[in-house]
């Protein structure tokens, strides 16, 4: 059985004093940044995983961490969650570093794998209740802590069946249960949904959504950037390591605006076409396919009557004016080329 369930953020370590969480409370509700990756950089022997990434995660946020299979994520996401030490670069989660503060970081993170495993010959109680003891609470809150937490996650029912019978759907969310139980501030979810049917996926967004309303900052990376594109209200997008794009998930939109594409049929080929077309400031693309002009407009769409004006006024044939509104995905793909590094 391969479980990572050894690794995840628990043990002695983990240990948290309620006092100690609430110093940090203080301090960090004088933040919004709640996760500050600078210039972090690792590298696996002559391999370059990952390449000077700067971004911040608003707190509160829901953050998706996009790029395609081997941008980087994982070890990224390893590197947040303190179980790998950067080459280079500073990660800070509520002001603290993963590098020197690693305990204190891991009391307020809640991570899950990529892959994970979960214990077989338990009940899902049981289950739950080892790593209640490994985060040390206290014995007498713990029933109705796990309580609270199989609620949440819909698996109220279950406490008593093994987790050897449940589905993988449901493992999985057992998994994200066991990251719940020392109710931390920021989960660092790694591609949750990949294996998950369509339903399942659906659930999980709901609780992702529902923890978000409860306060917590959620980091999710996922390498299909539509699995996110409503869930979320920031992204990093990434490729081969680098930094491609990051912001608010409203900036994305407006890239895609800018990014706006025109098709326009002629009712026959016409000369100097495209000259006439790439002397307008807010064309940044032409190309002149027989009767077919496919533009690339980063203006306004209010001042597209320019281009308009210009095609009439030198008795250009148009027929047909078609708007690819470039979805999110198709501008994913124009930044990362669909790469499988
Ligand atoms: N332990 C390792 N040793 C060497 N190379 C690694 C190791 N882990 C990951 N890599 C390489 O680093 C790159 C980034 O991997 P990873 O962080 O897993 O990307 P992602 O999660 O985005 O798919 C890949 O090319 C991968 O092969
Ligand atoms: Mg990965």
């Amino acid at each position: 059985m391969e479980n990572t369930a050894n690794e995840s953020v628990s043990g002695p370590e983990a240990v948290a004093t309620a006092p100690a969480v609430a110093a940090e409370k203080n301090f960090a509700a004088r933040q919004d940044v709640i996760v500050r990756v600078q210039d972090l950089s690792m590298r696996y022997g002559n391999f370059q995983a990952v390449r000077g990434l700067t971004f911040d995660v608003p707190r509160g946020d829901i953050f998706g961490f996009i790029g395609p299979n081997g941008a980087g994520k994982t070890t990224t996401i390893r590197i947040l969650s303190t179980l790998l030490s950067p080459t280079s670069g500073e990660v800070h989660i509520d002001g603290l570093c993963v590098v020197n503060d690693t305990a204190a970081v891991r009391r307020i993170i809640g991570y899950m794998p990529d892959r994970f495993g979960v214990y077989e010959g338990v009940t899902v109680l049981e289950y739950l209740d080892f790593f209640a003891g490994a985060y040390s609470l206290p014995r007498g809150r713990r029933k109705a802590i796990l309580r609270d937490v199989l609620d949440l996650t819909d698996m109220g029912h279950l406490g008593e069946r093994m987790v050897s019978s449940l589905s993988q759907g449901m493992k999985q969310r057992l998994c994200l249960a066991k990251t719940l139980v020392h109710d931390p501030r920021v989960l660092i979810l790694d591609e949750p949904a990949s294996a998950l049917d369509p339903r399942a996926r659906i659930e999980l967004r709901v609780l992702l959504k529902e923890l978000s309303r409860m306060g917590k900052t959620i980091l999710i990376s996922s390498h299909i950037l539509t699995e996110l594109s409503d869930l979320c209200t920031s992204v990093a997008i990434i490729e081969k390591g680098e930094m491609v794009e990051s912001g608010s998930m409203e900036r994305l939109r407006d890239m895609r605006r800018e990014f706006e594409r025109v098709r326009i049929t002629l009712h026959e080929p016409r000369e100097g076409v495209e000259a006439l077309l790439v002397q307008i400031p807010e064309v940044s693309g032409v190309t002149v396919e027989e009767t077919h002009v496919h533009l690339e407009y980063r203006g306004s769409p209010a001042e597209f009557h320019r281009v308009l004006k210009a095609l009439v006024d030198h008795q250009v044939p148009v027929v047909a004016i078609e708007r690819d509104s470039r979805n999110l995905e198709k501008l994913f793909l124009r930044l990362t080329r669909g790469d499988v590094q």
